[in-house]
């Protein structure tokens, strides 16, 4: 069937899409031409750097980390004597490991979700539904992908930033292209690693999907899976952990409190270990 690959194909769209999209939209106008200074403001030379924003670098997914590590210090530092600890701050700081854990759970759970449901309909041969599980596959990547890329592997730029204020969203945005530029060289870290290997899979499924190839499907889709729901499984580990602490600490009951806690920083530590990067001292600290 020939659209048997749109939803894959949808998939790379979604992927790729700010990135093509932006070299085109680069090639037919250079930066340059569009990034000219508001009229409001002092004229610049035309070839002057445009000033840099650090938004636009930061990564979303690296600042949610160092919260969670700043929560664990808070936690130990207040936990540490029944007598003064003050409960609320405990409270507070588990709390938001649990929020944002439980945000990773859903994220990946997703992706996992898509996975397993392209595997069954291939099973079943079922190309209507497995090309209905392949874009929400596809979406599922993407949903986390505009909530935790730094906004510069997006597309965005100063001059985009420059331009939209001026101008609002036009269809001529000067993207980056980062995003095509970095699958043109070795993935930096051991995340973009894990990454690479699943946007390879993505490749084998949409040429499964196109071909028909149930069991080509069945394989690719079941690597997936087991992968994301793995890790989907250690963040829901890691949330109902930071919701139990949370639950000791409004009773302020301290002895399970270090009991939850550990358990709960042995899931960020198993995690790590697999992501030679995560920079020394950056593990959550020992109860004392
Ligand atoms: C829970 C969040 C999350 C999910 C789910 C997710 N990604 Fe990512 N992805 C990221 C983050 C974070 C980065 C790294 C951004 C950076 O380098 O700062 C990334 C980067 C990438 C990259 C670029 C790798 C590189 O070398 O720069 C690719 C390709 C990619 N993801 C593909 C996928 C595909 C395909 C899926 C779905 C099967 C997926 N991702 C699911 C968060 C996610
Ligand atoms: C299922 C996997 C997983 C779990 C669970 C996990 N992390 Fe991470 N963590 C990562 C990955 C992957 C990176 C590397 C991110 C990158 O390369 O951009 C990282 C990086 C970090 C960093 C370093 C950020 C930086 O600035 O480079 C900190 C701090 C951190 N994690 C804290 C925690 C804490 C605290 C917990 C538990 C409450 C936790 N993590 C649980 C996967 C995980």
């Amino acid at each position: 069937m020939d659209t048997g690959s749109r939803g894959i194909g949808a998939v790379l769209m979604l992927v790729l899409g700010a990135a093509s999209l932006g070299l085109a939209a680069l090639a037919k106008n250079p930066a340059s031409e569009i990034a000219r200074p508001a009229q409001t403001h002092v004229e610049k030379p035309p070839d002057a750097p445009p000033p840099s924003d650090p938004w636009l670098d930061a990564s979303p997914f690296r600042l949610a980390m160092r919260t969670m590590w700043a929560d664990p210090g808070i936690v130990v530092m207040h936990g540490r004597d029944p007598e003064f600890a003050e409960t609320e701050s405990i409270e507070c700081s588990a709390e938001d490991i649990g929020r944002k854990a439980s945000r990773f759970a859903q994220l990946y759970g997703a992706v996992a979700k898509g996975a397993l449901d392209l595997r069954v309909a291939a099973a079943n041969k079922r190309w209507d539904d497995a090309e209905l599980s392949a874009d929400r596959l596809s979406k599922a990547c993407c949903d986390c992908h505009v909530e935790y890329w730094p906004p510069r592997l997006r597309g965005f730029s100063t001059q985009v930033i420059d331009l939209w204020r001026r101008k609002g969203p036009v269809d001529e945005t000067p993207w980056t292209g980062e995003f095509a530029q970095r699958l043109s060289k070795a993935p930096t870290t051991a995340l973009c690693k894990q990454m690479r290997g699943w946007n390879d899979m993505m490749a084998v499924l949409g040429a499964a999907l196109e071909k028909q190839d149930a069991e080509a499907m069945q394989t690719a889709a079941t690597g997936l899976h087991t992968a994301l729901d793995e890790i989907a499984q250690s963040w829901g580990r890691v949330r109902d952990r930071a919701q139990s602490l949370q639950q000791f600490a409004m009773r302020a009951n301290f002895a399970p409190m270090k009991q939850t806690y550990e358990r709960m920083i042995t899931e960020c530590n198993n995690c790590h270990s697999g992501f030679a990067e995560v920079p020394a001292g950056f593990n959550p600290p020992p109860w004392r």
